[in-house]
């Protein structure tokens, strides 16, 4: 499949990033060019860029921006500032691992070459984010080619959130299996779960089907188990923010419903998400930081509120859904099946 959407979620060039900015989608396509590390913790703190791969590669080329400029004459001082921006970067969001993944893999490596000149590190640093932003390309691919195997002929999906060409460098996770499922002419149909608060299946996953002519619905979240209960859904796949060791996975807010409500129906629930989403150093999900975020995302539609003054909001950005509910996980190197303990430690090797 060699088909490349007519967007381009994040590129680098000549020292600027460029994104879409996710926030004003579907509306408008407007693409920030972000020169700063500042800008780039901005970005992904206020969703411009968003969907766990994205992040990891945003940040990876935020760091670079970030030591870019630093004096090359203390290299002690360079790597330990290297240090601060990367954490700096960190600190935007919590939840989705590929962030800490990049940044560290980074790090790392400057460290492991910590006796080259400082000009030599920040070009390994450089060339490390693109090999993280061309790698996460190739991953998402393979996600898709091993993941359509699971999909029955005439299939009916129902998914949550974005996890397409937006959320990653292309092609998605979720989305990758759909678009290899449609281009095989197993797809039937796509149920978009809107996605509240912030409404990320009606904004970006409906723009991203439309623009790739994939045929889809889009229903409230809550309509979901009814739509189960009519036999209108085949399976569920979703993407990932984290997944600890024992399959245990954070992912967007209302994704453990959903596989509760698979669950009760009998319906396959599929995670599909790449290596740096697994976070082998959790044990399981009850250690996985959860993002809270403001209450206006709730108590506003947009710009109108929709909620009495000075109420108390509960807003959690993610939720688990425990590895017993999850059917299997589709990564770029095959299917996981439970048990996951040991699926995953075999998967890493
Ligand atoms: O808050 P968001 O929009 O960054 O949340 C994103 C998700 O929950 C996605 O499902 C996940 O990152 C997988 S992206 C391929």
């Amino acid at each position: 499949m060699n088909s490349v959407p007519s967007y381009v979620s994040i590129s680098w060039s000549r020292d600027e990033l460029t994104i879409i900015d996710q926030t004003l989608l579907p509306e408008k396509e407007v693409y920030l060019e972000l020169t700063s590390h500042r800008q780039v913790w901005d970005a992904i703190k206020k969703l411009k860029v968003r969907g766990a791969p994205a992040i990891g590669i945003a940040g990876a080329y935020g760091l670079y921006l970030g030591i870019s400029p630093l004096p090359e004459n203390d290299p002690a001082l360079f790597l330990h500032q290297a240090e601060e921006i990367a954490s700096y970067l960190n600190s935007s969001r919590p939840t989705a691992v590929n962030l800490s993944w990049a940044l560290d893999k980074i790090v790392h490596k400057l460290m492991r070459a910590s006796d080259l000149p400082v000009a030599t590190l920040k070009k390994l640093a450089l060339q490390t984010a693109m090999e993280i932003h061309e790698e996460d390309r190739q991953l998402c691919k393979r996600i898709g080619e091993s993941g359509v195997a699971l999909i029955p002929d005439a299939a009916r999906i129902l998914t949550h959130c974005n996890t397409g060409s937006l959320a990653t460098a292309e092609f998605g996770t979720a989305f990758s299996v759909i678009l290899h499922a449609f281009r095989q002419h197993k797809l039937n149909h796509v149920w978009v779960d809107e996605t509240r608060p912030l409404l990320q299946g009606a904004r970006l996953t409906a723009w991203e089907l439309k623009k790739a002519g994939i045929p889809f619905s889009l229903n409230i979240d809550s309509a979901a188990g009814f739509l189960m209960q009519q036999g209108e859904v085949d399976l569920v796949i979703t993407g990932a923010d984290r997944i600890a060791a024992n399959g245990d996975t954070a992912n967007k807010i209302g994704t453990y419903s959903l596989a509760v409500l698979a669950n009760r129906h009998r319906i396959p629930f599929y995670v599909a998400a790449p290596y740096s989403t697994i976070d082998l150093q959790i044990e399981n999900g009850n250690n996985i930081e959860i993002e809270m975020r403001s209450a206006d995302e709730v108590s506003h539609f947009g710009e109108k509120k929709t909620a009495p003054e000075g109420i108390d909001v509960y807003n959690p950005a993610f939720d688990i859904t425990p590895g017993e509910l999850i059917t299997a996980i589709i990564t770029e190197r095959g299917i996981l099946k439970p048990d996951y303990s040991k699926s995953i430690q075999t998967y890493f090797g």
